[in-house]
């Protein structure tokens, strides 16, 4: 598949024309608003992370990708060490924004090896292969999304009825999206599906994001709360829930937004299958199991007062505000990636996929 640089820009993250800025379409004012920015500063690349304005496991990936390039290409050092050093800590910065979604540092490691397997080179010279490292992320994420689809829909039947958790749509990757790819790609064939949207507390990715591609895109789309997934599924109108990841480890347990491993867990209740949908780039070998991805706390207030025009508890009242959960393998039913759908035992079938490459 050719990328073309149409196709770049057309995703929710790109690098700007001049290359000096990252730009971004902040996903915090959406639906209501399409405001774009442009990132230049390690500052603004963190904030944007750490806020979501930009989001979606591999959309920040291919931030930190373009970013670290930017920042790169406006570094004033001449020599290796110090512009290494420089670049290394602005990096380090930027990763630390957010702890849980894998592609970040998996993206932030392959632009430094760069660096790093290049000390010969002039610094020049190293700059124009970092721009080479970010488009190829970006690139290969367009045809690993594409990919994902088309295994994805695979697993479907026309008219099937598909729950959703959260945003894994073309705002969160590129192209197609993850989660939302089937359908997405499907509606291009003809094909139509009802998908249902969990609205996803609490930061409403599902009602601001999913519905809205999905709507803009001409797919039936049913918006629920979060505590309506049961009754979907006891009605009989899901077939298989497909949601995205934000770490799967080497014993096929994964991180996704919060109130993941609770659809699972009803799905299995119904017979239902469940899916979850990502690029090989979400796959952390070298994590074994749940128990060891790091799961980000945030803010109380997004659970107390965020989107409402009075806090709805008192400052006082303790929150806990995990913004991911692990979801146990034995729920899982497959995981489809770009090069195939993984089934169980997804210890043994992971490393396998790992090996062949
Ligand atoms: O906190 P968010 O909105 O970044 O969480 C995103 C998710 O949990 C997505 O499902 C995941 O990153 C996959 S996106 C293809």
């Amino acid at each position: 598949m050719t990328v073309t640089l149409e196709d770049r820009n057309a995703c929710s993250v790109h690098l700007s024309e001049d290359e000096k800025s990252v730009v971004i379409i902040d996903q915090r004012l959406l639906p209501n608003n399409q405001v774009y920015c442009e990132l230049k500063t390690p500052e603004e690349i963190y904030q944007a992370i750490k806020t979501l304005a930009v989001r979606g496991a591999p959309a920040i990936g291919i931030c930190a990708g373009y970013g670290i390039y930017v920042l790169a290409l406006r570094s004033e050092k001449t020599d290796y060490d110090s512009f290494y050093e420089e670049l290394k800590q602005q990096t380090d910065y930027i990763v630390s924004s957010r702890p849980t979604a894998v592609n970040l540092s998996w993206a932030a490691k392959r632009m430094m090896k760069v660096v790093e397997d290049n000390r010969e080179l002039p610094v020049s010279e190293i700059k124009k292969l970092l721009y080479k490292e970010s488009v190829a992320i970006h690139d290969e994420d367009i045809e690993m999304c594409t990919r994902i689809s088309e295994y994805g829909l695979s697993l479907l039947k026309p008219g099937d009825g598909v729950l959703t958790h959260c945003n894994a749509g073309p705002l969160a990757t590129s192209k197609y999206g993850t989660a939302i790819g089937p359908m997405m790609l499907g509606k291009e064939r003809g094909i139509d599906f009802k998908v249902f949207s969990d609205e996803t507390r609490p930061l409403l990715q599902g009602a601001r994001l999913t519905s809205y591609e999905l709507q803009k895109a001409g797919v039936d789309v049913t918006l629920i709360c979060d505590n309506m997934a049961s009754i979907v599924m006891k009605n009989g109108w899901v077939q298989a829930c497909f949601v995205g990841c934000d770490r799967i480890a080497a014993n096929g347990d994964f991180a996704n937004k919060i109130g993941t491993s609770g659809v699972a867990i009803l799905a299995k209740h119904y017979g239902i299958p469940f899916y979850t949908l990502g690029p090989t780039s979400t796959i952390d070998m070298n994590c074994p199991d749940g128990d060891h991805i790091k799961i980000e706390l945030r803010d109380p207030e997004e659970i107390r007062s965020m989107w409402y025009a009075e806090p709805m508890a008192l400052k006082e009242v303790k929150c806990y505000n995990p913004a991911f959960d692990v979801t146990d393998h034995e729920l899982l039913t497959a995981i489809i990636t770009d090069k195939g759908i993984i089934y169980p035992p997804f210890d043994v079938n992971l490393k396998k996929l790992f090996e062949e490459q």
